[in-house]
């Protein structure tokens, strides 16, 4: 059995050329090979963008927004990982996703021209959650200092000099959510902006219900609405990370649910980061029509 000692704290892997996190590089040919189900609805990141809320939202919907039932297992068993591996901890996303009946909730943050092609030839729903690049790299600097299976982000400043260049898990953001967009336009996939969540919550749970073709009466939209709020999501165990090991997770040093807003980069990019970050945006952005807001 593998030692976690091996795949903590260690540097990235490279998959297909993106930076992958250690321990979930190990044999990807499990990956490569994975067969998707049609009815499969799979929540695709870049990660720190809200993953964890929309599988949360997605899952209640499916449950025809009764939180008993969502409540009676953790989110990572409800909405498994794709690509999650820990050798001798846990067990495997693919392991997991095998056991489980349909309809499955997927989650995963693989870049789409990686992922499994089965995805795109079963013609499986996806909903993408893009949020801004700004609030992307605070929550990921924050994730990474908790989460033991990245590599250590050293100082702010020095990560987010990796950011911008796709040295993190996961690689460019850039090329992450252009490429879900521009891919939306010959395959189902919903693509929605963590702004826009925090900014109307129920109009996007709604919406949400609507592309799974799962319209709610009110109160279930209601109900969901109250129980995917930041405030519920951080209070409850199922959902804010707090049942993974301290080894793996340390929630002292960082918690999961940290922040959940929109605009949290003004406490943390200097005015010369801000001005080097902008520039460089500008042109990586340049030729896509696609938008982000970095505050509501
Ligand atoms: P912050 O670190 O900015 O607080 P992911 O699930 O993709 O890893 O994303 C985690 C980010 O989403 C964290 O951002 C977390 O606080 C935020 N988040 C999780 N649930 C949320 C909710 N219900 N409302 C708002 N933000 C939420």
């Amino acid at each position: 059995m593998a030692d976690s000692d091996t795949y903590l704290r260690q540097p990235w892997s490279t998959v297909h050329g993106i930076p992958m996190v250690n321990a979930f590089a190990h044999n990807w040919e499990r990956i490569d090979t994975f067969q998707s189900r049609p009815e499969d609805i799979v929540v695709v990141t870049f990660p720190k963008s809200g993953t964890t809320w929309v599988s949360e939202i997605v899952d209640m919907i499916l449950k025809g927004g009764d939180p008993k039932k969502c409540k009676q297992e953790i989110i990572i068993n409800r909405v498994p990982m794709l690509e999650f591996a820990a050798p001798g901890k846990m067990p495997a996303g693919t392991e997991q996703l095998e056991a489980m009946a349909s309809p499955r909730i997927i989650k995963t943050h693989i870049p789409a021209h990686i992922l499994p092609k089965s995805f795109w030839e079963n013609g499986c729903k996806m909903i993408y959650v893009g949020r801004n690049a700004k609030d992307v790299a605070v929550s990921f600097y924050h994730f990474d200092l908790m989460n033991k299976f990245e590599p250590h982000p050293g100082t702010w400043a020095q990560y987010l000099e990796l950011a911008e260049v796709g040295q993190v898990a996961y690689g460019s953001w850039y090329d992450h959510v252009k490429d879900y967009w521009e891919r939306r336009k010959n395959h189902p996939i919903l693509y929605l902006f963590y702004e826009d969540l925090k900014e109307d919550l129920r109009r996007e749970i709604a919406k949400v219900a609507r592309f799974l073709g799962r319209e709610l009466p009110d109160a279930a939209l209601d109900t969901i609405t109250q129980q995917t709020s930041f405030e519920a999501m951080r209070d409850n165990p199922t959902t804010n990370y707090t049942m993974v090991p301290s080894q793996l997770m340390d929630h002292g040093v960082s918690p999961f649910m940290r922040k959940g807003t929109a605009g949290d980069w003004k406490n943390h990019f200097t005015v010369v980061q801000n001005e080097r970050f902008d520039q460089d945006y500008a042109q990586k952005m340049s030729g896509t029509d696609l938008r982000f807001r970095t505050q509501i």
